[in-house]
Protein backbone atom coordinates (compact mmCIF):
# COMPACT_ATOMS: atom_id res chain seq x y z
CA UNK A 1 0.00 0.00 0.00
CA UNK A 2 1.26 3.57 -0.97
CA UNK A 3 2.25 5.62 1.76
CA UNK A 4 -0.30 8.65 1.74
CA UNK A 5 -0.57 12.16 3.17
CA UNK A 6 -3.07 14.61 4.03
CA UNK A 7 -3.79 18.02 2.41
CA UNK A 8 -6.69 19.89 3.47
CA UNK A 9 -8.20 16.73 5.01
CA UNK A 10 -7.28 15.01 1.36
CA UNK A 11 -5.41 11.59 0.98
CA UNK A 12 -2.81 12.24 -1.49
CA UNK A 13 0.01 9.17 -1.88
CA UNK A 14 3.61 10.41 -0.68
CA UNK A 15 4.87 10.40 -4.07
CA UNK A 16 2.21 12.62 -5.58
CA UNK A 17 3.90 16.56 -5.19
CA UNK A 18 1.74 18.92 -3.70
CA UNK A 19 1.66 21.62 -6.86
CA UNK A 20 0.40 18.81 -9.13
CA UNK A 21 -3.00 18.19 -6.79
CA UNK A 22 -6.21 19.52 -7.96
CA UNK A 23 -9.88 18.96 -7.69
CA UNK A 24 -11.71 17.41 -10.85
CA UNK A 25 -14.18 15.20 -11.51
CA UNK A 26 -14.18 13.59 -14.60
CA UNK A 27 -17.67 13.01 -14.57
CA UNK A 28 -19.17 16.84 -13.81
CA UNK A 29 -16.62 19.10 -15.20
CA UNK A 30 -17.13 22.65 -14.34
CA UNK A 31 -20.18 23.39 -16.99
CA UNK A 32 -20.42 20.66 -18.78
CA UNK A 33 -24.25 20.54 -18.44
CA UNK A 34 -24.19 23.62 -21.08
CA UNK A 35 -20.78 22.38 -23.19
CA UNK A 36 -18.99 19.49 -22.28
CA UNK A 37 -15.86 21.26 -24.57
CA UNK A 38 -15.45 24.53 -22.75
CA UNK A 39 -15.74 22.57 -19.59
CA UNK A 40 -12.67 20.51 -20.17
CA UNK A 41 -10.67 23.48 -21.54
CA UNK A 42 -11.00 24.22 -17.88
CA UNK A 43 -8.39 21.76 -17.00
CA UNK A 44 -5.86 21.88 -20.31
CA UNK A 45 -2.28 22.11 -19.18
CA UNK A 46 1.18 21.95 -20.97
CA UNK A 47 3.56 24.55 -22.51
CA UNK A 48 1.68 27.91 -22.20
CA UNK A 49 -1.50 27.41 -19.88
CA UNK A 50 0.57 27.50 -16.17
CA UNK A 51 -1.00 23.88 -15.46
CA UNK A 52 1.21 20.93 -15.48
CA UNK A 53 1.01 18.38 -18.28
CA UNK A 54 0.03 15.56 -15.49
CA UNK A 55 -1.81 16.65 -12.93
CA UNK A 56 -3.21 14.32 -9.75
CA UNK A 57 -7.38 14.81 -9.18
CA UNK A 58 -8.64 13.91 -6.05
CA UNK A 59 -12.11 13.41 -6.96
CA UNK A 60 -13.54 9.52 -7.78
CA UNK A 61 -10.59 8.08 -5.12
CA UNK A 62 -7.91 10.04 -6.90
CA UNK A 63 -5.78 9.48 -10.15
CA UNK A 64 -3.55 11.29 -12.62
CA UNK A 65 -5.03 13.13 -15.61
CA UNK A 66 -2.77 14.00 -18.61
CA UNK A 67 -3.76 17.23 -19.67
CA UNK A 68 -1.93 17.98 -22.68
CA UNK A 69 -2.31 16.91 -26.25
CA UNK A 70 1.30 15.17 -26.54
CA UNK A 71 1.50 13.74 -23.51
CA UNK A 72 -1.96 12.43 -23.79
CA UNK A 73 -1.20 10.48 -26.91
CA UNK A 74 2.09 9.26 -25.93
CA UNK A 75 1.18 7.63 -22.98
CA UNK A 76 -2.03 5.88 -24.47
CA UNK A 77 -0.03 4.76 -27.32
CA UNK A 78 2.33 2.89 -24.39
CA UNK A 79 0.50 0.17 -23.96
CA UNK A 80 3.50 -2.06 -22.33
CA UNK A 81 3.76 -0.05 -19.09
CA UNK A 82 -0.04 1.13 -19.12
CA UNK A 83 -2.40 -1.68 -18.60
CA UNK A 84 -6.00 -1.11 -19.84
CA UNK A 85 -7.51 -3.98 -17.72
CA UNK A 86 -8.49 -1.24 -14.87
CA UNK A 87 -11.19 0.17 -17.82
CA UNK A 88 -12.47 3.23 -15.70
CA UNK A 89 -11.76 5.12 -12.14
CA UNK A 90 -15.00 3.98 -11.16
CA UNK A 91 -14.22 1.23 -8.47
CA UNK A 92 -14.78 -2.57 -9.20
CA UNK A 93 -16.17 -1.73 -12.87
CA UNK A 94 -13.31 -3.43 -15.11
CA UNK A 95 -13.80 -6.69 -12.71
CA UNK A 96 -17.65 -6.40 -13.78
CA UNK A 97 -17.21 -5.49 -17.78
CA UNK A 98 -14.38 -7.79 -18.09
CA UNK A 99 -14.57 -6.88 -22.26
CA UNK A 100 -12.00 -8.43 -24.85
CA UNK A 101 -10.48 -7.25 -26.30
CA UNK A 102 -10.30 -3.86 -24.16
CA UNK A 103 -9.04 -5.20 -21.17
CA UNK A 104 -6.51 -7.43 -22.27
CA UNK A 105 -2.97 -7.08 -22.76
CA UNK A 106 0.07 -8.19 -24.56
CA UNK A 107 -0.34 -11.63 -26.45
CA UNK A 108 -4.15 -12.26 -25.66
CA UNK A 109 -5.22 -9.09 -26.35
CA UNK A 110 -3.08 -9.32 -30.02
CA UNK A 111 -4.90 -13.05 -30.86
CA UNK A 112 -8.41 -11.88 -30.15
CA UNK A 113 -8.09 -8.01 -31.58
CA UNK A 114 -6.74 -10.32 -34.91
CA UNK A 115 -9.51 -11.95 -35.41
CA UNK A 116 -11.87 -8.74 -34.82
CA UNK A 117 -9.88 -6.93 -37.46
CA UNK A 118 -10.18 -9.60 -39.58
CA UNK A 119 -13.95 -9.76 -39.18
CA UNK A 120 -14.29 -5.96 -39.64
CA UNK A 121 -12.37 -5.80 -42.81
CA UNK A 122 -13.37 -2.60 -44.89
CA UNK A 123 -14.52 -5.24 -47.49
CA UNK A 124 -17.05 -6.26 -45.19
CA UNK A 125 -17.66 -3.05 -43.50
CA UNK A 126 -18.99 -1.58 -47.07
CA UNK A 127 -20.97 -4.66 -47.76
CA UNK A 128 -22.89 -3.54 -44.69
CA UNK A 129 -23.61 0.03 -45.45
CA UNK A 130 -26.63 -0.49 -47.70
CA UNK A 131 -28.22 -1.87 -44.14
CA UNK A 132 -26.95 1.50 -42.37
CA UNK A 133 -28.71 3.62 -44.90
CA UNK A 134 -31.79 1.67 -44.71
CA UNK A 135 -31.84 2.34 -41.03
CA UNK A 136 -30.94 5.88 -41.14
CA UNK A 137 -33.85 6.58 -43.66
CA UNK A 138 -36.40 4.78 -41.95
CA UNK A 139 -35.85 7.13 -38.56
CA UNK A 140 -35.57 9.98 -40.60
CA UNK A 141 -39.39 8.92 -42.32
CA UNK A 142 -40.17 9.18 -38.96
CA UNK A 143 -39.19 12.12 -38.09
CA UNK A 144 -39.32 14.37 -41.10
CA UNK A 145 -42.97 15.23 -41.13
CA UNK A 146 -42.88 16.66 -37.28
CA UNK A 147 -41.07 20.14 -37.57
CA UNK A 148 -39.44 19.28 -34.45
CA UNK A 149 -37.91 16.40 -32.17
CA UNK A 150 -35.70 15.65 -29.23
CA UNK A 151 -33.13 14.43 -31.45
CA UNK A 152 -30.72 12.54 -28.95
CA UNK A 153 -34.38 10.23 -27.68
CA UNK A 154 -35.54 10.14 -31.08
CA UNK A 155 -33.03 9.14 -33.74
CA UNK A 156 -29.23 9.01 -32.41
CA UNK A 157 -29.47 7.03 -29.35
CA UNK A 158 -31.99 4.64 -31.76
CA UNK A 159 -29.84 5.11 -34.91
CA UNK A 160 -26.87 3.06 -33.70
CA UNK A 161 -28.93 0.50 -31.48
CA UNK A 162 -30.83 -0.04 -34.74
CA UNK A 163 -27.59 -0.77 -36.83
CA UNK A 164 -26.23 -2.63 -34.34
CA UNK A 165 -28.62 -5.51 -34.14
CA UNK A 166 -29.21 -5.16 -38.02
CA UNK A 167 -25.50 -6.32 -38.60
CA UNK A 168 -25.59 -8.96 -36.06
CA UNK A 169 -28.09 -10.34 -38.16
CA UNK A 170 -30.66 -9.89 -35.00
CA UNK A 171 -35.10 -9.43 -36.39
CA UNK A 172 -35.86 -6.40 -37.05
CA UNK A 173 -38.91 -7.29 -34.17
CA UNK A 174 -35.91 -7.52 -31.71
CA UNK A 175 -34.99 -4.19 -31.59
CA UNK A 176 -38.06 -3.28 -29.67
CA UNK A 177 -36.66 -5.94 -26.66
CA UNK A 178 -33.43 -4.40 -26.87
CA UNK A 179 -34.42 -0.72 -26.66
CA UNK A 180 -35.18 -0.52 -22.82
CA UNK A 181 -31.92 -1.92 -22.37
CA UNK A 182 -30.51 0.40 -25.14
CA UNK A 183 -31.54 3.22 -22.98
CA UNK A 184 -30.20 2.06 -19.98
CA UNK A 185 -26.35 1.58 -21.66
CA UNK A 186 -26.83 4.85 -23.12
CA UNK A 187 -29.46 7.21 -20.92
CA UNK A 188 -28.41 5.23 -17.46
CA UNK A 189 -31.24 6.29 -14.74
CA UNK A 190 -30.13 4.51 -11.84
CA UNK A 191 -32.81 1.91 -11.93
CA UNK A 192 -29.85 -1.20 -12.93
CA UNK A 193 -27.00 -1.36 -10.95
CA UNK A 194 -24.13 -2.31 -13.47
CA UNK A 195 -24.09 -6.12 -12.97
CA UNK A 196 -27.48 -6.32 -14.09
CA UNK A 197 -27.02 -4.45 -17.03
CA UNK A 198 -24.12 -6.44 -18.46
CA UNK A 199 -26.19 -9.80 -17.34
CA UNK A 200 -29.23 -8.18 -19.22
CA UNK A 201 -27.17 -7.11 -21.73
CA UNK A 202 -25.40 -10.97 -22.03
CA UNK A 203 -28.53 -12.82 -21.69
CA UNK A 204 -29.63 -11.00 -24.85
CA UNK A 205 -26.64 -11.61 -26.77
CA UNK A 206 -26.52 -15.46 -25.66
CA UNK A 207 -28.67 -17.19 -27.93
CA UNK A 208 -27.52 -14.78 -30.85
CA UNK A 209 -24.33 -16.02 -30.19
CA UNK A 210 -24.95 -19.88 -29.56
CA UNK A 211 -26.52 -19.80 -33.23
CA UNK A 212 -23.78 -17.77 -35.04
CA UNK A 213 -21.14 -20.26 -33.19
CA UNK A 214 -22.94 -23.33 -34.69
CA UNK A 215 -24.49 -21.90 -37.57
CA UNK A 216 -21.91 -19.29 -38.97
CA UNK A 217 -23.54 -16.62 -41.98
CA UNK A 218 -22.88 -13.13 -43.19
CA UNK A 219 -23.39 -11.36 -40.34
CA UNK A 220 -20.99 -9.60 -37.73
CA UNK A 221 -20.97 -11.79 -35.15
CA UNK A 222 -20.31 -15.07 -37.19
CA UNK A 223 -17.66 -13.38 -39.30
CA UNK A 224 -15.37 -12.38 -36.14
CA UNK A 225 -16.02 -15.74 -34.47
CA UNK A 226 -15.45 -17.82 -37.54
CA UNK A 227 -11.83 -16.23 -37.28
CA UNK A 228 -9.24 -18.14 -35.10
CA UNK A 229 -7.95 -16.78 -31.98
CA UNK A 230 -4.39 -17.57 -32.37
CA UNK A 231 -4.34 -20.95 -33.66
CA UNK A 232 -7.66 -21.87 -31.69
CA UNK A 233 -11.24 -20.96 -32.33
CA UNK A 234 -12.86 -18.58 -29.48
CA UNK A 235 -14.16 -20.13 -26.25
CA UNK A 236 -17.87 -19.53 -25.36
CA UNK A 237 -16.61 -17.36 -21.65
CA UNK A 238 -14.55 -14.91 -24.84
CA UNK A 239 -17.53 -14.71 -27.30
CA UNK A 240 -19.51 -13.40 -24.63
CA UNK A 241 -17.20 -11.18 -23.73
CA UNK A 242 -15.90 -9.78 -27.42
CA UNK A 243 -19.46 -9.24 -28.15
CA UNK A 244 -20.48 -7.62 -24.92
CA UNK A 245 -17.44 -5.11 -25.75
CA UNK A 246 -19.26 -4.68 -28.94
CA UNK A 247 -22.19 -3.68 -28.30
CA UNK A 248 -21.14 -1.57 -24.65
CA UNK A 249 -18.33 -0.01 -27.59
CA UNK A 250 -20.36 0.70 -30.11
CA UNK A 251 -23.42 2.28 -29.00
CA UNK A 252 -23.00 5.22 -26.60
CA UNK A 253 -19.93 6.14 -28.55
CA UNK A 254 -21.85 6.86 -32.16
CA UNK A 255 -24.90 8.38 -30.37
CA UNK A 256 -22.46 10.80 -29.08
CA UNK A 257 -21.01 11.33 -32.37
CA UNK A 258 -24.42 11.47 -34.45
CA UNK A 259 -25.78 14.20 -31.61
CA UNK A 260 -22.43 16.44 -32.09
CA UNK A 261 -22.12 16.23 -35.95
CA UNK A 262 -26.47 17.44 -36.01
CA UNK A 263 -25.28 20.02 -33.33
CA UNK A 264 -22.52 20.99 -35.32
CA UNK A 265 -25.02 21.15 -38.73
CA UNK A 266 -27.44 23.37 -36.63
CA UNK A 267 -25.25 25.64 -35.43
CA UNK A 268 -23.88 25.86 -39.37
CA UNK A 269 -26.72 25.67 -41.40
CA UNK A 270 -24.26 26.86 -44.53
CA UNK A 271 -22.51 23.26 -43.60
CA UNK A 272 -25.32 21.48 -44.28
CA UNK A 273 -26.07 23.19 -47.33
CA UNK A 274 -22.56 22.42 -48.37
CA UNK A 275 -22.87 18.70 -47.82
CA UNK A 276 -26.27 18.76 -49.30
CA UNK A 277 -24.97 20.52 -52.55
CA UNK A 278 -21.64 18.92 -52.34
CA UNK A 279 -22.07 15.17 -51.54
CA UNK A 280 -18.86 14.54 -52.45
CA UNK A 281 -17.28 16.10 -49.35
CA UNK A 282 -18.97 14.17 -47.47
CA UNK A 283 -16.35 11.29 -46.46
CA UNK A 284 -13.71 14.30 -45.76
CA UNK A 285 -16.40 16.45 -43.46
CA UNK A 286 -16.86 13.21 -41.32
CA UNK A 287 -13.18 12.73 -40.91
CA UNK A 288 -13.10 16.46 -39.77
CA UNK A 289 -16.07 16.10 -37.41
CA UNK A 290 -14.90 12.82 -35.58
CA UNK A 291 -11.42 14.92 -34.72
CA UNK A 292 -13.86 18.19 -33.50
CA UNK A 293 -15.84 16.29 -31.57
CA UNK A 294 -13.81 13.78 -29.82
CA UNK A 295 -16.04 12.50 -26.01
CA UNK A 296 -14.24 9.20 -25.38
CA UNK A 297 -11.85 9.51 -22.60
CA UNK A 298 -9.81 5.92 -21.05
CA UNK A 299 -8.35 4.92 -17.75
CA UNK A 300 -5.18 2.68 -17.59
CA UNK A 301 -3.36 1.49 -14.78
CA UNK A 302 0.53 1.58 -14.54
CA UNK A 303 2.25 -1.57 -14.82
CA UNK A 304 5.86 0.04 -13.89
CA UNK A 305 6.79 3.00 -12.24
CA UNK A 306 6.89 5.48 -15.11
CA UNK A 307 9.22 9.00 -15.16
CA UNK A 308 7.32 11.28 -16.64
CA UNK A 309 6.62 15.28 -16.70
CA UNK A 310 9.16 15.49 -14.17
CA UNK A 311 6.86 12.78 -11.31
CA UNK A 312 6.70 9.45 -11.01
CA UNK A 313 3.52 7.36 -11.84
CA UNK A 314 3.43 4.51 -9.91
CA UNK A 315 2.96 0.79 -10.67
CA UNK A 316 -0.70 0.66 -9.66
CA UNK A 317 -1.47 4.26 -9.70
CA UNK A 318 -4.66 4.91 -12.57
CA UNK A 319 -4.00 7.54 -15.84
CA UNK A 320 -7.11 9.19 -17.23
CA UNK A 321 -6.51 10.19 -20.48
CA UNK A 322 -8.99 12.47 -22.39
CA UNK A 323 -9.08 12.74 -26.12
CA UNK A 324 -10.84 15.96 -26.05
CA UNK A 325 -7.70 17.56 -24.66
CA UNK A 326 -5.64 16.00 -27.13
CA UNK A 327 -7.47 16.79 -30.64
CA UNK A 328 -8.46 20.62 -29.48
CA UNK A 329 -4.49 21.43 -28.20
CA UNK A 330 -3.57 24.19 -30.08
CA UNK A 331 0.15 22.66 -29.49
CA UNK A 332 -1.23 19.77 -31.36
CA UNK A 333 -3.24 21.60 -34.03
CA UNK A 334 -4.00 24.35 -36.20
CA UNK A 335 -6.78 26.52 -35.15
CA UNK A 336 -8.17 23.08 -33.53
CA UNK A 337 -11.79 24.71 -32.78
CA UNK A 338 -12.15 25.19 -36.35
CA UNK A 339 -13.90 22.66 -38.56
CA UNK A 340 -12.06 22.62 -41.90
CA UNK A 341 -13.58 19.90 -44.06
CA UNK A 342 -10.15 20.35 -46.24
CA UNK A 343 -7.98 19.93 -42.94
CA UNK A 344 -7.31 16.32 -44.80
CA UNK A 345 -5.57 15.01 -41.60
CA UNK A 346 -5.21 10.73 -41.25
CA UNK A 347 -7.45 9.98 -38.82
CA UNK A 348 -4.50 8.43 -37.16
CA UNK A 349 -3.50 11.63 -35.65
CA UNK A 350 -5.71 12.42 -33.66
CA UNK A 351 -7.42 10.10 -30.55
CA UNK A 352 -11.30 10.29 -31.20
CA UNK A 353 -10.47 6.57 -31.95
CA UNK A 354 -7.88 6.45 -29.13
CA UNK A 355 -4.61 5.78 -30.37
CA UNK A 356 -1.66 2.13 -30.63
CA UNK A 357 -2.46 -1.43 -29.58
CA UNK A 358 -6.45 -0.68 -28.31
CA UNK A 359 -7.45 2.18 -31.30
CA UNK A 360 -11.00 0.99 -31.93
CA UNK A 361 -11.54 -1.55 -34.21
CA UNK A 362 -14.84 -0.29 -35.11
CA UNK A 363 -13.09 2.69 -36.43
CA UNK A 364 -14.13 1.98 -40.47
CA UNK A 365 -17.25 1.23 -39.41
CA UNK A 366 -17.94 3.99 -37.17
CA UNK A 367 -16.48 6.32 -40.18
CA UNK A 368 -18.86 4.28 -42.30
CA UNK A 369 -21.90 4.99 -40.01
CA UNK A 370 -21.13 8.52 -39.71
CA UNK A 371 -21.01 9.03 -43.63
CA UNK A 372 -23.59 7.33 -44.24
CA UNK A 373 -25.88 9.37 -41.33
CA UNK A 374 -24.56 12.63 -42.93
CA UNK A 375 -25.70 11.94 -46.66
CA UNK A 376 -28.98 10.69 -46.01
CA UNK A 377 -29.58 13.91 -43.24
CA UNK A 378 -28.39 16.71 -45.52
CA UNK A 379 -30.22 15.41 -48.29
CA UNK A 380 -33.58 14.06 -46.81
CA UNK A 381 -33.70 16.96 -43.81
CA UNK A 382 -33.97 20.84 -44.60
CA UNK A 383 -31.71 22.91 -42.43
CA UNK A 384 -32.61 22.47 -38.80
CA UNK A 385 -32.40 24.71 -36.24
CA UNK A 386 -31.98 24.73 -32.22
CA UNK A 387 -34.97 25.48 -30.48
CA UNK A 388 -34.24 28.95 -28.85
CA UNK A 389 -36.62 27.77 -25.61
CA UNK A 390 -35.03 24.18 -24.81
CA UNK A 391 -31.35 24.52 -24.40
CA UNK A 392 -29.11 21.95 -25.46
CA UNK A 393 -27.90 19.70 -22.45
CA UNK A 394 -24.12 17.49 -22.48
CA UNK A 395 -22.62 14.81 -19.84
CA UNK A 396 -19.41 14.30 -18.61
CA UNK A 397 -17.65 11.17 -17.86
CA UNK A 398 -15.62 7.97 -20.04
CA UNK A 399 -18.11 8.61 -23.56
CA UNK A 400 -19.46 12.39 -22.90
CA UNK A 401 -22.09 13.50 -25.44
CA UNK A 402 -25.45 15.39 -25.36
CA UNK A 403 -28.24 14.37 -23.44
CA UNK A 404 -31.19 16.91 -24.80
CA UNK A 405 -30.42 18.08 -28.43
CA UNK A 406 -34.16 20.05 -29.33
CA UNK A 407 -34.49 21.01 -33.01
CA UNK A 408 -37.10 22.54 -34.75
CA UNK A 409 -37.19 23.07 -38.99
CA UNK A 410 -39.76 23.37 -41.58
CA UNK A 411 -41.76 20.87 -42.84
CA UNK A 412 -40.66 20.66 -46.51
CA UNK A 413 -44.04 20.84 -48.71
CA UNK A 414 -43.17 17.35 -50.33
CA UNK A 415 -43.81 15.42 -47.11
C1 LIG B 1 -17.72 7.35 -33.25
C2 LIG B 1 -17.81 6.17 -32.68
C3 LIG B 1 -16.71 5.53 -31.87
C4 LIG B 1 -15.75 6.12 -31.10
C5 LIG B 1 -15.53 7.60 -30.85
C6 LIG B 1 -14.95 5.05 -30.54
C7 LIG B 1 -13.84 5.25 -29.72
C8 LIG B 1 -13.01 4.24 -29.28
C9 LIG B 1 -11.80 4.46 -28.56
C10 LIG B 1 -11.25 5.81 -28.12
C11 LIG B 1 -11.24 3.24 -28.32
C12 LIG B 1 -9.92 2.96 -27.62
C13 LIG B 1 -10.18 2.56 -26.20
C14 LIG B 1 -8.89 2.43 -25.41
O1 LIG B 1 -7.81 2.79 -25.88
O2 LIG B 1 -8.98 1.99 -24.26
C15 LIG B 1 -12.12 2.25 -28.88
C16 LIG B 1 -11.91 0.89 -28.82
C17 LIG B 1 -12.84 -0.04 -29.24
N1 LIG B 1 -14.00 0.20 -29.94
FE1 LIG B 1 -14.67 2.01 -30.55
N2 LIG B 1 -15.44 3.86 -30.95
C18 LIG B 1 -16.52 4.10 -31.77
C19 LIG B 1 -17.30 3.15 -32.41
C20 LIG B 1 -17.19 1.80 -32.25
C21 LIG B 1 -18.03 0.82 -32.89
C22 LIG B 1 -19.18 1.12 -33.87
C23 LIG B 1 -17.63 -0.41 -32.43
C24 LIG B 1 -18.17 -1.78 -32.75
C25 LIG B 1 -19.41 -2.06 -33.00
C26 LIG B 1 -16.51 -0.20 -31.53
C27 LIG B 1 -15.83 -1.17 -30.85
C28 LIG B 1 -14.65 -0.99 -30.17
C29 LIG B 1 -13.88 -2.07 -29.59
C30 LIG B 1 -14.23 -3.53 -29.60
C31 LIG B 1 -12.74 -1.47 -29.02
C32 LIG B 1 -11.60 -2.18 -28.29
C33 LIG B 1 -10.38 -2.31 -29.18
C34 LIG B 1 -9.19 -2.93 -28.48
O3 LIG B 1 -9.13 -2.94 -27.25
O4 LIG B 1 -8.30 -3.45 -29.17
N3 LIG B 1 -16.28 1.15 -31.45
N4 LIG B 1 -13.18 2.89 -29.48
Amino acid sequence: MASVREVSGLKIPAHVPADRVVDFDIFSPPGVEQDYFAAWETIRGGPGTGLPALVWTTANHGHWLATSGELIRSLWADAARLSSKVLAVTPGLGEVMDFIPLQQDGKEHHDTRMAMMRGFASRYVMAMEPQVVDVARELIAAIRHKGSCEFMAEFAEVLPLHIFLTLIGVPVEDRIRLRPLGDQLTRPDGSMTVEQLRDAADDYLAPTIADRMANPGNDLISRILSEPVGDRPWTADEAKRMCRNLLFGGLDTVVAMVGLCTLHLARHPQDHALLRDRPELIPKAADELIRRYPTVSVSRNAVVDIEVDGVTIRKGDIVYLPSVLHNLDPMCFDEPAKVDFERGLTPMRHTTMGAGAHRCVGAGLARMEVIAFLREWTSAMPPVRLDPDKPVAMRGGNIGGITSLPLLWDVPASV
